[in-house]
C-alpha cells in the first residue's frame, strides 16, 4: 500500500493557522512552530491551501506567481524549511495549486491587457468579442454575475471581454495555449524539486472549455449543481449533477490529455509524490481524472453534504466506495474544507451539531481510504457569526449578501485561553476575521486537558483507523435510524442518527465498544445514545 492510499491528511488554511511573526495573519513560520501539534494528533500528511503572492482578492486562490511564496506567509526559504522540518517529523507535504486560472495580477494578464486582440499574450486567457453590450455567452461565474468582464482600451472605450468561471480577479487560462501548459509543468518540477509529496489540484474539472463558447442550456442549474447540493438519491439531485458532465468549461475530455502529460511528470520523481483532484463530477466520470495516466486520488465530497439520517449515510458510503472501485483508487472521505460550512453548525450547530459532527468523524475514520481533516474540525469548532461589514468572500460581495460565503468557516484558530485572540498571535491588531466570545473551551489548550474532548476524540480515531483493515459490509441494524457496518476481524461501527437509545446486545449478545463519539462508552452491553457512534468488536 502507497502512503496515500489511507493517509490523514490535514487540510491548513495558513492565514488562520497560527501567526509565527506577529503581524495579527497567520503564516508559514506560524505552521512550522505547530508542527509538534500535528505530529500529537498523528496526521501523516498536510495540505497547505496557497501561500502564493496574490492580492487576496478569493484568499489566495488568486495566484499572481505560483512558483514563489506572498511576503505576507514567508519567504521561499521558509517553505523549503518547513518542507525539511516536516519530512524529519515523518509528515509529507501536499501543496495547493491553481492551474485554472491566474490573478489579474500575473504578469501574464497585465500583459495580456497591454496587448491588441489577437495578440499571442490575450490568447493565453479567453479574450471575446461581442456585439453590443452583452458579453460574449450566457455562461455564469460559480460565485455569481457573468463569467466575463469587459476591458477597457487605452483610449478610454469598451474592448474585448475575458472569461472567469470565478471572481472576475481570476482570469480563466486558455489550456490549448502552448505556453500554458509548458509554464504548469515548470512548477509542477519547482515544487517537486523542492521536495513537495504531491499536490492538491484546485478546479481539477475546469481547466478545458469549450472553445466555441455556445451557450450552455442551464447555466443557473449548472452552477448550483456543483456545490453544497444535496445528493438525496432522487432522479432530479443525478440529473444536476448531468448538468456539470462534458458541460462548456467543466469536466471535458481535453483534460486527460493534459493529466497524463502531469503523470509521467511525477512518476519520473522518487518518493511516491502524488496528486488529489478537486473535481465535483458525476460517479461515472470519475475514471476519467483518477488512473495510472491520470491524476492519483479525487476527493469524496458527500459527507460534506450528508443529511443527519442512517440511510442516507449508508447511500453516501455505498456511492463512494462504488464512485472510485472502478478506477482501482481507493476512496477518500472529507466533513468539512475552507469551502464548506463546518460540519458541526451544518449538522444543526450547538451541543447537537457538535454531537453529530463528532459521530459523522468517528463513522468516517472507520472506512477504508484517505481522509481529509480541515483544521480547526478536529477542535470541533463551529462557524463563526460574522457581522455583514467582515466578510470578504468574493461570493458575498458578487451575489450582493444574497449568499453569505465561506468566511465563517476560516476564522483563526483558538490555540490557549479565554478570549480573541486565543493565542493565534501576539500581536494586537485584530484578526483578519473576528474571532468570536465563547471558544476558551475550544481551544487546543483546553481540549488537550479533557480527555473526552473532540481534539482527544481525533488523536483516538486517527491513531486507531491504521489497524483497520478489510471491505465495508452493512449489517441489518432493525432500525431504520441506525446504520451499521463490518470490516474485518469482527470490527464494527455504528451510529444512532434516531431519537431513542440502541441497545447493542440485543443485536450483539458478545461485544466489546473500542471507541465511542462522545468519549463515553467503553466495554461491554452498551446502550449507544442518540447522535453518537461507537467502534465494537464481536
Ligand atoms: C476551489 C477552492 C476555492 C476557490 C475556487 C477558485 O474550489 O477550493 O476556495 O475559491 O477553487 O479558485
Amino acid at each position: 500500500m502507497l502512503w496515500w492510499h489511507n493517509a490523514a491528511v490535514y487540510q491548513v488554511y495558513p492565514r488562520s493557522f497560527f501567526d509565527g511573526n506577529a503581524d495579527s495573519l497567520g503564516d508559514l513560520s506560524g505552521v512550522q512552530k505547530k508542527l509538534p501539534y500535528l505530529s500529537s494528533l498523528g496526521v501523516d500528511a498536510l495540505w497547505l491551501s496557497p501561500f502564493y503572492p496574490s492580492p487576496q482578492l478569493d484568499s489566495g486562490y488568486d495566484v499572481a506567481n505560483p512558483r514563489d511564496v506572498d511576503p505576507m506567509y514567508g519567504t521561499l526559504s521558509d517553505i523549503r524549511e518547513l518542507i525539511g522540518q516536516a519530512h524529519r517529523q515523518g509528515l509529507r507535504i501536499i501543496v495547493d495549486i491553481v492551474p485554472n486560472h491566474f490573478s489579474r495580477e500575473h504578469p501574464w494578464f497585465q500583459e495580456a491587457l497591454l496587448s491588441p486582440p489577437g495578440s499571442r499574450e490575450r490568447a493565453r486567457f479567453h479574450f471575446l468579442d461581442s456585439e453590443g453590450d452583452s458579453p460574449p455567452n450566457n455562461w455564469v461565474s460559480m460565485f455569481g454575475g457573468p463569467a466575463w468582464t469587459r476591458t477597457i482600451n487605452p483610449d478610454g472605450s469598451p474592448g474585448q471581454w475575458y472569461l472567469h468561471v470565478f471572481d472576475s480577479s481570476q482570469p480563466d487560462l486558455n489550456w490549448t495555449h502552448p505556453d500554458v501548459a509548458s509554464d504548469w509543468l515548470t512548477t509542477l518540477k519547482f515544487w517537486l524539486d523542492m521536495g513537495v509529496d504531491g499536490f492538491r489540484v484546485d478546479v481539477a474539472h475546469g481547466l478545458a472549455k469549450d472553445m466555441t463558447y455556445a451557450d450552455l442550456p442551464d447555466p443557473v442549474g449548472l452552477t448550483e449543481a456543483l456545490r453544497f447540493d444535496l445528493d438525496d438519491g432522487s432522479p432530479q439531485a443525478a440529473q444536476r449533477r448531468e448538468l456539470i458532465a462534458n458541460s462548456g468549461f467543466f469536466d471535458r475530455d481535453e483534460l486527460q490529455e493534459v493529466y497524463a502529460s502531469w503523470r509521467s511528470v511525477l512518476d519520473s520523481y522518487p518518493g511516491d509524490r502524488m496528486t488529489v483532484a478537486e473535481a465535483w463530477v458525476p460517479p461515472h466520470r470519475i475514471g476519467r481524472y483518477v488512473s495510472p495516466s491520470s491524476l492519483h486520488q479525487i476527493f469524496g465530497f458527500d459527507f460534506l453534504v450528508v443529511a443527519w439520517n442512517a440511510v442516507a449515510m449508508q447511500r453516501t458510503i455505498t456511492q463512494g466506495l462504488d464512485a472510485v472501485a472502478h478506477v482501482g483508487a481507493p476512496p477518500t472521505w472529507a466533513l468539512s474544507n475552507h469551502d464548506s460550512p463546518r460540519v458541526a453548525s451544518r449538522l444543526g450547530g450547538g451541543a447537537l451539531g457538535l454531537n453529530r459532527a463528532r459521530a459523522l468523524a468517528t463513522v468516517a475514520h472507520a472506512l477504508p481510504g484517505g481522509i481529509y481533516i480541515y483544521q480547526g474540525e478536529e477542535l470541533g469548532l463551529s462557524d463563526a457569526e460574522l457581522p455583514d461589514s467582515a466578510r470578504q468572500d468574493p461570493v458575498f460581495s458578487r451575489t450582493k449578501g444574497q449568499q453569505k460565503g465561506r468566511d465563517g468557516a476560516r476564522v483563526p484558530l483558538p490555540w490557549a485561553g479565554n478570549m480573541p485572540p486565543y493565542a493565534f498571535t501576539d500581536s494586537e491588531k485584530p484578526t483578519w476575521l473576528p474571532q468570536p466570545i465563547g471558544w476558551g473551551t475550544f481551544t487546543v489548550e483546553a481540549e488537550d486537558a479533557d480527555p473526552t474532548s473532540t481534539l482527544n476524540l481525533y488523536r483516538t480515531l486517527v491513531r486507531d483507523r491504521k489497524q483497520l483493515s478489510g471491505a465495508v459490509t452493512f449489517i441489518e441494524s432493525g432500525d431504520s435510524n441506525v446504520m451499521i457496518f463490518a470490516r474485518d476481524k469482527g470490527f464494527h461501527c455504528m451510529v444512532n442518527a434516531g431519537m431513542h437509545p440502541y441497545q447493542l446486545s440485543d443485536k450483539f449478545p458478545i461485544c466489546e465498544v473500542l471507541v465511542s463519539s462522545d468519549m463515553q462508552l467503553g466495554g461491554k452491553n452498551e446502550s449507544v445514545p442518540p447522535n453518537c457512534a461507537v467502534w465494537f468488536v464481536t
